[in-house]
């Protein structure tokens, strides 16, 4: 099935554990490299591009006509994400268990959703301006699971609201989180950086 798979793969140490990169909106499977490796300069590394296109931009799921996000989409392409990263992480000799996702906005939105509909595996990420997708009625405990989550107070694109109700979802699981909010918009800052660079020291193995 990974036949058709856009995806980047690098060793790294087997000691190390592996950094899962997930892009943003019209990004690409190598899109992270360089930030993965400041980050975590031995782990091997896991991208995965999101295999739609809209209007010219790679997605891991589609937007209805009218501009909300399709939410059979959604469930249909976190199912064919999280099997595809089992697939390669046996193929690559990687334990999924043990990944740290590294997702930038689109990408980021897929992780938390693969955690809040219990879907997920991995237990550790650096969520780099996430958004919820959708309400969460029932989620099962997520105590073992270990989030960085930042915003931007000028992000165009997610809300103080939406970055709220997410942080209230992943905190209403007991998920152990790390937030940085900072006068920033939507893109990546140094000291954002700074700040999940020094929290994944802290979990790294
Ligand atoms: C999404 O579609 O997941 C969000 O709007 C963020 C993005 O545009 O990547």
């Amino acid at each position: 099935m990974t036949d058709n798979v856009n995806y980047y793969f690098k060793a790294g140490a087997a000691t190390k554990a592996p950094i899962l990169m997930l892009h943003g909106t019209g990004g690409y499977e190598d899109d992270l490299v360089t930030l993965a490796q400041q980050l975590a300069p031995d782990s091997p590394l896991l991208g995965i591009r999101g295999r739609l296109v809209e209007q010219g931009s790679t997605r891991y799921f589609a937007h209805t006509t009218t501009g909300g996000f399709d939410l059979d989409s959604l469930a249909r392409e976190t199912t064919w994400l999280l099997a595809t990263i089992d697939e390669l992480a046996e193929k690559h000799d990687l334990e999924v268990s043990k990944m740290i996702v590294l997702g930038y906005s689109n990408g980021a939105n897929m992780a938390a959703h693969a955690w809040l509909t219990n879907q997920a595996k991995f237990k550790a990420g650096i969520l780099l301006h996430p958004m919820q997708l959708m309400q969460y009625s029932s989620v099962a405990s997520l105590n073992d699971v270990k989030i960085w989550a930042s915003h931007g107070h000028i992000d165009p694109i997610v809300s103080a609201a939406n970055f709220q109700a997410l942080t209230q979802s992943l905190t209403k699981a007991q998920v152990d989180l790390t937030i940085f909010e900072a006068n920033q918009s939507h893109a990546i800052s140094p000291p954002e950086l700074a700040s999940a660079q020094q929290w994944l020291q802290q979990i790294i193995a």
